[in-house]
Formats: structure tokens, sequence, C-alpha cells
């Protein structure tokens, strides 16, 4: 996945984590296109979900603490992923191997959709135009 900047939040911390996704996504694809399995490909997947959850608690931390009106609800959307996720994998742990393009699709298009549509939201709030915060 390439990060463009149209895919900027305003927020350069935010925006870090978010190519930091698209590459762990890129590495886990690979993995799989590679035919590895089993552990290596479980490490990876365990990388990019710790990778998600600890953006989520920075983004979220950072909404609440600039007093972002809509955090609740977005912290609604991760708490989707999030279950969405768990849920495919879960399928995968019990043996369901095909599930991994699946799995590579939903990461791709939902990161993409998801800084899009909400993540984008808050960039006008933090970065009213012309400024950029760090
Ligand atoms: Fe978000
Ligand atoms: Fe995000």
């Amino acid at each position: 996945m390439t990060w463009k900047p149209e895919y900027s939040v305003g927020v350069e911390v935010l925006d870090r984590d978010h190519k930091i996704l698209f590459d762990l996504v890129d590495l886990f694809e690979l993995a799989i296109a590679n035919d590895q399995h089993g552990e290596e490909l479980e490490a990876l997947f365990s990388s990019l979900l710790d990778y998600t959850n600890q953006h989520f608690g920075r983004e979220e931390k950072m909404l609440r603490e600039h007093g972002y009106p809509e955090v609740s609800d977005h912290h609604l959307h991760h708490a989707d992923l999030r279950l969405e996720v768990e849920q495919l994998h879960e399928r995968y742990l019990s043996g369901e191997r095909t599930i991994e393009l699946e799995l590579v699709a939903f990461m791709q298009n939902w990161l993409r959709d998801h800084i899009l549509t909400e993540d984008m939201k808050y960039r006008e709030f933090f970065a009213p135009p012309g400024r950029d915060i760090d």
C-alpha cells in the first residue's frame, strides 16, 4: 500500500503511524504471497495487530486531550474493526487457512476507508488549512 499526501490527517505522528500500518500490511501480504505459514505468518499478523492497537490508543488519546467532540464515535469505529479482525483471526487459527487473503484485503480496505472518512474528520479540527501540528 502506498501512502499518498491525500491521506494526511494533518498530524505528523498519526501520519507516521498510518505509514507504518501500510508497511505492516504489505509485509503480511508479501509473506502470504511467498507461501509462508505457521509461526512466521502469525508473528507478522501479531505485529500488525499490536501496532493497530497502539495506533488506536495514540489517536484516541490525542483526540480526547484536544477535546475533539466526536471522540466516542471514533472510538466505536476502532472497536468495530478490532472485533472484525479478531473474528477473522479466530477463523484463521481454527484452521481456515484460505482466510489469509481475505484478512489482507479487509485490512487494506479498512485502513484506506477509515483514514479517508473517519480520520479525515479530525483533520480540519487539528489543522485548519495552512497549519500542521505534530
Ligand atoms: Fe481512527
Ligand atoms: Fe488512524
